[in-house]
């Protein structure tokens, strides 16, 4: 049953205050829930409250007095007719936290009880209106064994807490702002805490604590740091404070996603929280900072200002997801950060787009909420809001955020309110720009420049059509922002500085005059907009474009256009020319007014995936090989330029700064040029680089390169691992996926005989995804021709299904291309999916992305 965006109606019930008591216990803890239910409009509907995984009440009192016989069950909501406008709703109900796989409502985490709510998970705790439109204030008192669970934590600040008889102990929490039951947790464990404070411009102190095990405290510093850097930035860049006295971190180690921003009490996956040089990489370093500060700025975009209807997600992600992008990127360098997200858009949310499960940013229905936290609503979401900032301008976007937060504060609003606000704050007339939160798909834009002759006029003509997408057959021109220069051809500098330019229409174009040089077309400056573009610019004006960009972006993107439009040539089996590619890089790699962050990310090819997305009926293991002759001949024919990037990115020793992660990036990628142009001494190199390295960076870049490749070294650097880091499980997961990526033949063998190894288990979804989740993005090994890495996928759906039915759902997208591969491989692909929707007692996540891939 399909749940519809138009279907929406304000709550019958609204519930002003909510009062929890917990009695904790891992095996059957006891809720009592005491509910200020409200009559909203003249109604004579039943209160219905949303119960989920079983839930059964032991006793319903409705103004003191329990009730035997008004109250019924319908599905799994409880249902209660009152006769007034104003009750006091309690029920009682017993969860069992430890028998919860499904790592939603209440559950255990190696010895600790937690919480996750978003979206629906708050309906397995107690009976309640799961919905983001009813705000209460909350109340929780806890009470539990004070030796199992010394540290218990809710929302807000805490009031009250004390001994009680038989070795228990309570404590009291309550949060003064009305929220939606989504944003509830509470923890209780054996945590220790690593304290600071945070001074708010206007002089409120705030005590900060990141709560871990004991023996992580040392792993919390980069947290920490994160944290106060986001709360000084809230405030510089966007004019918000933090309004409670107390902001908590909890890590866990069992968590179904990145993090979650419970107000005042954010709870984290432990790998976006634990880092220290020696078991956490620069991207995870970077990975944490961002996350914190996700999860830190939704207490503005999500938490005062929450979403109406699950509808509205992209309203706190999208924008939320553009805050922490900015955040990150003034805290590094803006130009990499720039191209690591739009790597991401394309791995991730690009082949949504073209796939079964494309939807727009605002989705119009849903089986299954849980499986619409997606690249789309939260990258796409983010290049939407982007797009909103690049039309109004910077003072024009900040002078609507702060009406949106200012008009909205408490509110459960929607992205139609976002838009009306931008709006009202700048004069813009944003009615078209509305179509990107409406239509799905990745809009195709080609451009074409001409030129009647030096010193003359140039022609822009520019073109938009946006794909089908399931359910949406006919699509509108929308507005696309292309920031874009001329550069001369000879000078390479921009004639006439940079332009935007608003397409927004099916065909536009635009002319240029007193060119001084014949122009080279840059365009598309900082990805503006978030599309496919074709342009009809030969390998000579890429390279040219590559090497005098001013735009640092379109200078990385004009080496991505050359190296892809060689390798898509190529598959299709044109003619083969690697000599542009390879003298672009040369220079790349020779400029010395390069960063090494820039240098590595220019140089290294697309992705196989990204290769595939741009052929019809793809063949996985054709891709492979042409692009293993484009590294092969790039490492042979550059062989002096890698030992010397390789040798001048040596770092002395470690430090977490922009142009040492640059380094040690570029010595990877060099390292991984060697290994492919088959140096003699490239293993011995990359064994040397594990050894020595004082930092995970190196170790895992030299582990990577050794498990793609035969080499003796291979297995002893793959022992020493795991040997190193036994117990450390965050680490151990590096050790899976360095396997499960290998391009080496075997590895569909390796994976499925990893899978039986005493450290794999489906229940944590970190093992399962730095495994099975990793495999399922490995061209090779994934589509092997015999089908095998298919059925190891499906198998694992249908064995993770009955845990953890989120887990599942989200090995399904894999699968779910089938339409893109070559015949053979494609029913491989369909086959498993008709297997395993065949099952009974198939999950709703499972089966509606099953169901709708097949469709
Ligand atoms: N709101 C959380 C975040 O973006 C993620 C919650 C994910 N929930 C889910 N059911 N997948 O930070
Ligand atoms: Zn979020």
């Amino acid at each position: 049953a399909a749940i519809r965006r138009e279907d929406y109606r304000p709550p019958d019930w609204l519930v002003p205050e909510i009062a929890l008591d917990f009695q904790l216990d891992a095996q059957a803890t006891r809720v009592t829930a005491r509910l200020t239910v409200r009559r909203q409009g003249a109604h004579g509907h039943p209160l219905r409250l949303d119960g989920g995984g079983g839930l059964l009440p032991v006793s319903v009192s409705i103004d003191g007095e329990e009730l035997h016989d008004a109250w019924r069950i319908d599905g799994e909501q409880l249902v209660i007719d009152l006769p007034g406008d104003d009750h006091l709703v309690e029920t009682i109900v017993q969860i069992a936290p430890a028998a919860n796989s499904t790592l939603m409502g209440l559950y255990a985490s190696n010895g600790l009880l937690c919480t996750q709510c978003e979206a629906e998970g708050f309906r397995r705790i107690t009976f309640f209106p799961d919905r983001p439109d009813v705000l209460s204030r909350y109340t929780v008192r806890m009470e539990g064994d004070a030796a199992l669970y010394p540290v218990l934590l809710s929302n807000g600040d805490q009031l009250d807490a004390g001994e009680l008889p038989a070795g228990r102990h309570y404590a009291l929490w309550r949060d003064p702002f009305p929220k939606p039951c989504y944003l509830f947790a509470l923890v209780a464990g054996d945590l220790s805490a690593n304290r600071d404070q945070f001074v708010t411009r206007s002089g409120r102190t705030i005590d900060l604590g990141i709560w871990v095990r004991e023996a992580d405290l040392p792993k919390t510093r980069h947290a920490m740091a994160s944290l106060k850097a986001s709360m000084a930035w809230d405030e510089r860049v966007y004019g918000r404070e933090y309004d409670l006295a107390v902001f908590n971190i909890v890590a866990v180690s069992d968590f179904n996603f990145g993090a979650m921003e419970n107000k005042g009490l954010n709870i984290f996956n432990s790998r976006y929280i634990l880092a220290d040089p020696d078991t956490a990489t620069d991207a995870d370093f970077d990975a944490i900072a961002g996350v914190v500060a996700h999860e830190y700025f939704h207490n503005w975009s999500g938490n005062r200002v929450t979403c109406r209807d699950w509808f509205q997600l992209s309203l706190k992600e999208g924008f939320t997801v553009l805050r922490d992008q900015q955040f990150s990127a003034d805290q590094g360098s803006p130009a990499v950060k720039r191209i690591e997200d739009v790597r991401a858009l394309r791995a991730a949310q690009f082949p949504e787009d073209a796939g079964p499960l494309a939807h727009p940013i605002r989705p119009d229905s849903y089986i299954e909420i849980s499986n619409f936290y997606t690249a789309t609503i939260y990258n796409k979401g983010a290049e939407v809001i982007r797009m909103m900032k690049l039309i109004l301008g910077d003072e024009g976007f900040r002078a609507g955020t702060d009406l949106y937060f200012d008009r909205h504060d408490g509110q459960a609003a929607t992205c139609e309110d976002f838009i009306v606000a931008m709006e009202d704050a700048s004069g813009a007339d944003l009615t078209q720009f509305r179509l990107w939160y409406t239509q799905a798909g990745t809009p195709r834009v080609t451009a074409s420049l001409t030129t009647d002759a030096p010193g003359g006029r140039a022609r822009l003509r520019l073109s938009q059509s946006v794909p089908t997408t399931p359910g949406q057959p006919d699509k509108q021109p929308m507005p696309i922002p292309l920031k874009l220069s001329l550069l001369g051809a000879v000078s390479g500098a921009a004639m006439g500085g940079e332009h935007l330019v608003i397409l927004d229409e099916a065909e536009k174009e635009v002319t240029f005059d007193g060119l001084t040089e014949l122009p080279v077309l840059s365009i598309n400056h900082g990805f503006s907009a978030p599309i496919c573009l074709e342009t009809d610019r030969s390998p000579a004006d890429l390279a040219f474009l590559s090497a005098h960009d001013e735009d640092p972006f379109a200078r990385y993107e004009a080496m991505q256009q050359l190296m892809l439009d060689t390798l898509v040539g190529a598959a299709k089996g044109g003619p083969v020319d690697h000599t542009p590619v390879i003298d672009a890089v040369r220079n790349t790699l020779t400029d010395p007014a390069l960063d090494a962050a820039f240098v590595a990310e220019a140089v290294l090819l697309p992705s196989e995936a990204f290769i595939g997305d741009q052929l019809d009926a793809v063949d996985p293991e054709m891709v492979a090989t042409v692009r293993e002759a484009l590294r092969a001949d790039l490492g042979t024919e550059l062989i002096d330029e890698w030992r010397d990037a390789y040798a001048r990115a040596h770092a002395n020793r470690y430090e977490y700064s922009p142009n040492a992660k640059g380094m040690r990036r570029l010595r990877s990628v060099a390292l991984a040029f060697l290994a492919a142009a088959g140096a003699p001494d490239w293993a011995e190199l990359a064994f040397a680089q594990y050894r020595a390295s004082d930092n995970m960076t190196d170790r895992q870049g030299a582990l990577g390169v050794l498990a793609n490749n035969d080499a003796p070294e291979r297995e002893a650097a793959l022992a020493d691992f795991y040997d190193r880091y036994a117990g450390d499980a965050l680490v151990i997961d590096k050790w899976f996926t360095a396997q499960a990526l290998s391009t080496r033949s075997g590895t569909v063998e390796a994976v499925e005989a990893l899978a039986r190894h005493p450290d794999f288990t489906i229940a944590n979804p970190n093992r399962l995804r730095s495994l099975v989740g990793a495999f399922a993005v490995n061209q090779r090994a994934f589509h092997d021709p015999s089908g095998r890495g298919y059925r190891f996928v499906a198998d694992m759906i249908l064995g993770v299904d009955k845990l953890n039915p989120q887990a599942a759902a989200r090995l399904v997208p894999s699968l779910g291309r089938w339409r893109r591969y070559e015949p053979g491989r494609a029913s491989l692909m369909r086959d498993e999916l008709e297997r395993v929707l065949a099952v009974p007692g198939l999950s709703k996540d499972v089966f509606e992305q099953v169901s709708k891939s097949l469709g």
